[in-house]
C-alpha cells in the first residue's frame, strides 16, 4: 500500500480531490465509490469548488455509496442520502440516475448494478476507530458482499450526535462488503486526525485479519492512503 502524508486536513482533502477530479477527466463517465463521514467532507467541498471555478463535469459520472442506514425514510436529515445531497450532488451535475445508495431490500441488485456499470474505478474509504471500512465492522468475513449488517456497539455511539432522537439512532445498514471494496480498480484511503493513527498504523502494517477490516485493503495491488500528519505519527 502506498502511503501519502500531507502536512494537514486541507492539504488531505485536496489530494484527494485532485485524485478524484483527474481520473473524471480521463474518464468521463468514471465509476466511483464513495463515502460519508466527517473524512470526506473536506474531499467534498473541493470538488464543488472544482466544478463550480473549473467545469469539472459530473454528467456522465455513475456513484455507488458505500453504505446507508436502515430505517430512516430517504428524506431523513441523518440519512447517508441526505448528506450526499447536503455536501455533494445538490452542488454538481452528477444526474439523478447514475446516482446508487444501497438499500436493505436490493442488496443483491447493488452488486448487479456494479457489475453492469462495468465495476468500480475509484473507491473513496474512511476507517473507523475500530477498524471498520464502510460498515464491514470487525469479524465481517473478506468475501463478504453487499448486506445488511447490524452495527458495532462503538459506532452506534459514534452515530448517536447526529441524531436528535434516539428513537432514530440506527442501529443496523446495508454495505458493500469487503470483498466488494477489494474488487474495485483502485482505493483511495482517507484518515485524518490523531484519534485515527492507532488504528491506521494496525491497517497498514499490521497483520491482515478478520478482526481489523481495513487490513484486508493490504491485499490490495492499487491502494492510496493519504494521511495528515496527525494520522501519520509513525509514517514520518
Ligand atoms: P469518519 O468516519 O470519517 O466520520 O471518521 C470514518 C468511518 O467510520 O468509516
Amino acid at each position: 500500500m502506498r502511503v501519502l502524508v500531507t502536512s494537514d486536513y486541507r492539504a488531505l482533502s485536496l489530494q484527494a480531490a485532485q485524485i478524484v477530479a483527474e481520473a473524471v477527466r480521463l474518464k468521463p463517465d468514471l465509476v466511483l465509490c464513495l463515502p460519508t463521514g466527517n473524512t470526506p467532507l473536506g474531499m467534498y467541498e473541493d470538488l464543488v469548488r472544482r466544478h463550480r471555478q473549473e467545469g469539472l463535469d459530473f454528467s456522465r459520472v455513475r456513484t455507488f455509496n458505500l453504505d446507508e442506514y436502515i430505517g430512516l425514510g430517504p428524506d431523513h436529515p441523518g440519512s447517508y442520502r441526505a448528506y450526499m445531497r447536503l455536501h455533494f450532488f445538490d452542488h454538481v451535475n452528477v444526474a439523478e440516475q447514475n446516482i446508487h445508495i444501497p438499500n436493505e431490500t436490493e442488496s443483491d441488485g447493488y452488486e448487479q448494478a456494479i457489475l453492469e456499470a462495468g465495476g468500480l474505478d475509484l473507491l473513496i474509504v474512511g476507517i473507523g476507530a475500530n477498524g471498520h471500512i464502510a460498515f464491514n465492522e470487525p469479524g465481517s468475513s473478506f468475501a463478504s458482499r453487499t448486506r445488511a449488517v447490524a452495527l458495532a456497539t462503538e459506532t452506534i455511539a459514534n452515530a448517536r450526535r447526529h441524531f436528535d432522537n434516539e428513537a432514530d439512532v440506527p442501529l443496523t445498514a446495508v454495505t458493500v462488503g469487503i470483498r466488494t471494496i477489494l474488487e474495485a480498480r483502485q482505493v483511495l484511503l482517507l484518515a485524518s486526525s490523531a484519534d485515527k493513527a492507532g488504528v491506521v498504523e494496525r491497517a497498514i502494517r499490521g497483520p491482515v485479519s478478520e478482526s481489523l477490516p481495513a487490513s484486508a485493503l493490504q491485499l490490495h495491488p492499487n491502494v492510496l492512503a493519504i494521511l495528515d500528519q496527525a494520522a501519520a505519527v509513525s509514517f514520518r
